[in-house]
């Protein structure tokens, strides 16, 4: 067969470029979003598929075609170094190629993923690419046996050689075509040569008027290239998502991995159909997490904590035998080890949790720092405030930290008691070891060691109830 001249008389390693198609704007999910920004597992779509490339080539021979709202999809994935295509306007599989012609021009081969299919492994790619390399056709297509093919293009072979003679889209078979069980991935890999010299070649004269990459199988037989496919043993794989139902199934599969990935490294996942765990949360072993708990983002559990139901915890971080009781919501929160939660503690961005350190219910904290061993137990909003060592919260207690213009800080040190419904309005600070009386008003400085007492003195009139009652009769 005819190959690129740079890749036949050269003996150095081929350059192999990888090249994700994520311009479409995905109709069939009904959403306004680009199809390829929708999440599973925690993550896009295009973000899971540009993390297994990563793994086969470096990022600087990636290339992201995108098209539909181009300016989101490059901004949610920029971070990763991969370079970009626009498509624009989006005319087919085939067409988004096309305008990657001038991206892929120093480069032996390409191999070509589908943004929307974010299951796929780097062991995968990398079979495809060595197939490719070693076979030497102009075009090898990943393909798979599904059971139900329904919605994927079908492979048709060529007599014995099993060289592809085309693929055909669903919506063009015929029935007995539909019958095939051997499907097109939508994974490929070209040698960038002859699918340039022939991808002018691609017809618009199917039901969407596109131009699809799947017909490059025809086109390259008919231009006497070798057109060969590469079946995968893990159908699961390729999987994609142009719907709802789709897309709700493979996040479905990746929490349902993520908790037999923890459960095998000696966490404790009870119901784990119940729990949502993104792909880039770690737990350590022993702990212990209940049915309805969520861990989202980059949240760190340590291990021997007990993670109890219908907590959500996000992009946190978590000691060593700490216990989240029931309903916790944590957001960008660190919580030292041995510290105890709620149930119904909420944790804003911010919120230090020293060891020891116990938040219990209702009571919300943010920018705050609460020392080691300290308590605040019960119905209690702590804000912009660093809290010492020893220290005891008592319920009800406030920060004042927001004088409807400008945040201030709240400073409370080491040993001190904050009686019940104590108001402080900030800034203000509670010197080391001084007490607040119960529903004080705190608006000045607290010296150390002494008391605070900021409330009316108590009025009593003896009999008032009494006489009250009998004048009423
Ligand atoms: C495609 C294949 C089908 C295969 C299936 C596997 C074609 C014509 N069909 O169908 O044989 O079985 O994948 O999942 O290729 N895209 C662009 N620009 C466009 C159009 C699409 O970048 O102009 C992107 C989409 O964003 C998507 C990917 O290409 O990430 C695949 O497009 P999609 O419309 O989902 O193709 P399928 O109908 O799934
Ligand atoms: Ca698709």
């Amino acid at each position: 067969m005819r190959q690129s001249k740079t890749h036949a008389s050269s003996s150095t390693k081929p350059r192999v470029a990888i090249a994700i198609m994520a311009a479409g704007k995905g109709t069939r999910l009904q959403s306004k979003h680009p199809k390829v920004l929708n999440e599973v597992g925690g993550k896009s779509l295009l973000a899971h598929v540009i993390a297994a490339a990563q793994q086969v080539v470096a990022p600087q021979n990636i290339f992201a075609i995108i098209g539909y709202q181009a300016e989101r999809v490059r901004s949610a994935v920029k971070d990763t170094g991969v370079q970009f295509v626009v498509q624009e306007p989006q005319r087919g599989t085939g067409h988004a190629i096309m305008c990657a012609r001038r991206a892929l021009a120093g480069y032996d081969h390409v191999i070509v993923l589908s943004g929307d299919a974010p299951l796929i492994t780097p062991a995968t790619i990398a079979k495809l690419r060595d197939f490719h390399l070693q076979h030497k056709p102009a075009m090898t297509i990943l393909s798979t046996e599904l059971p139900d093919p329904t919605g994927y293009g079908r492979l048709i072979r060529k007599g014995k050689s099993g060289e592809v003679q085309a693929v055909v889209e669903e919506k063009s078979c015929t029935p007995a075509q539909r019958k095939l069980r051997e499907i097109n991935s939508g994974f490929y890999a070209f040698a960038v040569q002859p699918l340039f010299a022939h991808i002018e070649n691609l017809k618009t004269d199917n039901p969407h008027a596109e131009y699809y990459l799947t017909d490059m199988a025809e086109v390259l037989r008919k231009a006497r290239q070798k057109v060969l496919a590469v079946k995968t043993e893990s159908p699961a794989e390729i999987l994609g998502s142009n719907t709802r139902e789709e897309l709700v199934g493979l996040d479905r599969k990746m929490r349902r991995d993520k908790c037999t990935q923890l459960m095998a490294s000696g966490v404790t996942i009870f119901f784990p159909e119940t729990c949502v765990i993104d792909a880039d949360v770690e737990v350590g072993a022993d702990t212990i997490v209940e049915p309805f708990v969520q861990l989202l983002g980059r949240t760190r559990v340590g291990s021997d904590c007990r993670i109890r139901s219908y907590s959500v915890i996000q992009n946190s971080e978590i000691g060593d035998g700490v216990l989240v009781r029931p309903g916790c919501v944590l957001d960008e929160a660190q919580v030292a080890n041995r510290a105890s939660l709620g149930p119904y503690a909420h944790l804003r961005p911010g919120s230090e949790i020293g060891e020891d350190a116990h938040v219990g219910n209702f009571v919300e904290t943010k920018k705050t720092r609460l020392g080691r061993g300290s308590k605040a137990n019960h119905l209690t909003y702590l804000g912009d405030a660093q809290i010492g060592e020893g220290v005891n919260i008592g319920a009800g207690t406030i920060t004042c930290n927001y004088d409807g213009v400008n945040k201030h800080k709240t400073i409370i040190e080491d040993q001190v008691f904050v009686g019940s419904d104590a108001t402080l309005v900030a800034p203000v600070k509670l010197g080391k070891g001084s007490y607040v009386g119960a529903a004080s008003c705190i608006t000045e400085d607290v010296p150390a060691d002494s008391l605070a007492l900021a409330r009316s003195k108590q009025i009593v009139k003896e009999g008032w109830a009494k006489q009250k009652r009998a004048a009423k009769k």
